[in-house]
Order: structure tokens, then sequence, then C-alpha cells
């Protein structure tokens, strides 16, 4: 799957731009502030009805305009012919697929599945285990059905309990919603240690490729421990529950481990190799999906050059050109990037000002 055109109207900098796009390696190259990124954000609002970079949407659109548009045109293969995204200041939404109006957001997820590689990427190793989950989440979601309606009916019950446990109520008025939130908690961890296992098989040669001779380990932890049943630890820690107001342990701690020589990643790579550890679970992300669903993922990967020498940006283009996926890649300079690929990009855009020029 891929997009062959996308226009972008009062997104950020960019008033009025309309792309027609290659099915490959996309360059976007220009200086600091001209707007390479907010064409990657473009993308990837199409595909998330969100940023990657700003929690508040109303700050994408143009400051001097009251509404966003974009819409995409996908390739001829695809089940999905036209995407259209409107966004108005005061937050309300418009989703288009194929010119009928859609509601649920997750119908975009679904037709446009985007790995996003961007410096701040690097929170998914450093920050707390909440975007190594939604990384986990994001290829259960895609790899299996089920996964969607299981961790909403999760996310209900436990709120549904917290406030029980908040009221302080006897472990007999709670006792039914444990049995349903147990029930549940199974499907969403099954579902994740399937799909980390899967991923990791994947993941192996990448690492070896990117980072040789480290001893990197990769491991899905549950949220609760391994051996005890989650309806008896319920049950066991409803004292210690009702204490802090909360449901301590579950499906919602769960994480990916990523350790080196068995420290924490953070602590055991330099910056360089994290970045290329991202890349490479993005990059097994996208390869899981296409061999599970033959779905083709689309890699944004903002400021592909910095950290990175001329060896691993040009195994990190060979691994992405190798997906077959449409790939967009940003750069300061055009160089950085076309020096170390083995033939040209499918496309070069050049971004001045907010003004996005196809190079010929
Ligand atoms: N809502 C908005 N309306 C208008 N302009 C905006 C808005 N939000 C951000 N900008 C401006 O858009 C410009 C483009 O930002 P962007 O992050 O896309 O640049 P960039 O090319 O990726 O730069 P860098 O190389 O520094 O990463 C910036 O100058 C920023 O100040
Ligand atoms: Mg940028």
């Amino acid at each position: 799957m891929s997009l062959s055109r996308l226009y972008i109207e009062q997104f950020r900098n960019i008033q009025s731009a309309q792309l027609q796009l290659g099915t490959g390696l996309n360059l976007i190259y220009g200086q600091n502030g001209s707007g390479k990124t907010s064409v990657l954000e473009a993308i990837y609002f199409l595909g998330m009805g969100r940023s990657f970079r700003s929690h508040l949407s109303s700050r994408v659109i143009n400051n001097q305009s009251d509404k966003l548009t974009l819409f995409a045109q996908l390739a001829a293969d695809c089940q999905v012919n036209k995407i259209g995204f409107r966004r108005f200041k005061n937050g309300d939404t418009e989703v288009r697929i194929d010119g009928e109006k859609v509601k649920r957001l997750s119908i975009l997820a679904e037709n446009l599945p985007i790995q996003v590689i961007t410096p701040e990427s690097f929170s998914l190793l450093f920050e707390g285990p909440k975007a190594r989950r939604q990384f986990i989440d994001w290829g259960a979601f895609h790899s299996e059905q089920q996964f969607y309606s299981a961790w909403m009916n999760v996310k209900r019950i436990l709120k549904q309990r917290n406030q029980l446990l908040k009221n302080g109520v006897s472990y007999s008025q709670i006792q039914y919603w444990d049995k349903e939130l147990a029930r549940y908690s199974e499907i969403v961890t099954d579902i994740r240690k399937r799909y980390v296992d899967s991923l990791n098989a994947l993941l192996k040669g990448i690492i070896e490729e990117f980072l040789p001779r480290l001893d990197v380990k990769v491991s899905f932890s549950r949220g609760w421990d391994n051996k005890t049943d989650f309806a008896q630890l319920l049950e066991a820690q409803y004292s210690r529950d009702i204490a802090t107001g909360f449901t301590v342990s579950g499906p919602h701690k769960a994480d990916l481990r990523l350790r080196v020589a068995n420290l924490p990643v953070q602590d055991a790579l330099s910056r360089g190799q994290l970045k290329l550890l991202v890349c490479a679970l993005r990059i097994a992300q996208g390869k899981l999906l296409k061999q599970q669903l033959n779905k083709d993922s689309i890699y944004l990967v903002d400021d592909l050059p910095s950290e990175l020498d001329a060896q691993h940006r040009q195994l990190l283009l060979k691994q992405l050109t190798e997906t077959g996926a449409q790939v967009f890649v940003t750069a300061i300079e055009p160089s950085a990037i076309v020096d170390s690929l083995t033939s040209p990009p499918s496309q070069m855009f050049c971004v001045e000002h907010g003004q996005v020029t196809a190079i010929e």
C-alpha cells in the first residue's frame, strides 16, 4: 500500500501543498524550520488522527486559519482509494474514506499503518513503560482483530474497579468485575505475548546487522508475576489495592524489556546505537505486518542522518528500502541521504518556508 498523492492545507507553516509521491523512498529536505517534519506529521495525522509531537491537535492548525485539511489518494492496489481528514480549531473532526463519513478514527489506522521514527521516538526506550506498551499494542491491534475490543474492555473494567476501590467496597462487591477483568486480561496478554514472540524472530536479523556483537534481548513482561493466575492475584491483592485506591498489577502495567548484557539499553548503548535499535524495532514491526496480513506500512523517518555515521546511514536506508514499503525521510542536506543510497530516491522534495517543491 502506498500514497500516490497528498494534499495539505493550513497544516503548521504549510498553507497549501499538492504532492505527487514516489512509491519507494521519498526524500524531503530543507533548512531548519522550513516544514519538513510538518510534512511527515501531516501523513501521520492522516493515519492516526493525531500528531506525534503535540498533544494538542489544535496546535497543528496554521495560526492564520480555523481548520486544516488533509487528503490522500492511495495507490491502485489498495482497498481504499481516498482518505480525507479535516480538523477545526474547536476540536471538531471530519474523516472521510472514499467519500463516506466515518466515525471511528481507528478506521484510519487500519487503512494506513504508519511507522514513525523521530528524535522523540527515543522516548520508546527512555520513558516509562507506556510508550513501549503502545509499541506492542500497535502490533497487537494490527495482528489480531480481537485485541482492540478486549483491550477496550480491560480499560473500561479497570476504571470501574478503581472507582469501587476508592469507595472502599468489600471484596464480594468487586468479585464479579474481577472475573470479567481476568477473562479479558488473558486475551490481551496472550495476543501481546504472541506478538512479541513473532516480532523477536524478525528482529534478530536486523539487530545483528545494525548492532553486531551486542547481546540485545527483547522480552515481554505481562504486568504481573509470571507464576500467578490473574484472578487469584486480584483476590490476594485486594487489601493492597483498597489501600492504594487503584489496581496495582495487571495488563495495564505490561512492558517491553530491552536489555544488553543484562543492563537496561539506555545504560548500555550510545545514542546512535539507541537510534538504530528504535529503527530495528519499527522495521521489524512493519515487516511482521507484511508477513502476517500482507499489509504494507508507511515509514516516516525524521532527520534520518542525525546521530548516524555514513556506514550506519547506509545500513538503515538499505533495510528501509528492502521492506519494499513507501518511505519518507527528511534531512537538512539532500546529500546526507543521496550519498548513502545505491539508486536515486523515487521522489525528492525541497521545502522552503512552508512551500514544498518536487525536484525533477
Ligand atoms: N500552527 C502553526 N502555524 C504556523 N506555523 C507553525 C505552526 N506550528 C509550527 N509552525 C512553524 O512551522 C515551521 C516548520 O516547522 P517544522 O518542525 O516542520 O520544521 P523542520 O523543517 O522540520 O525544521 P528542523 O530542521 O529544525 O527540524 C516552524 O518555523 C514553526 O515555527
Ligand atoms: Mg524537523
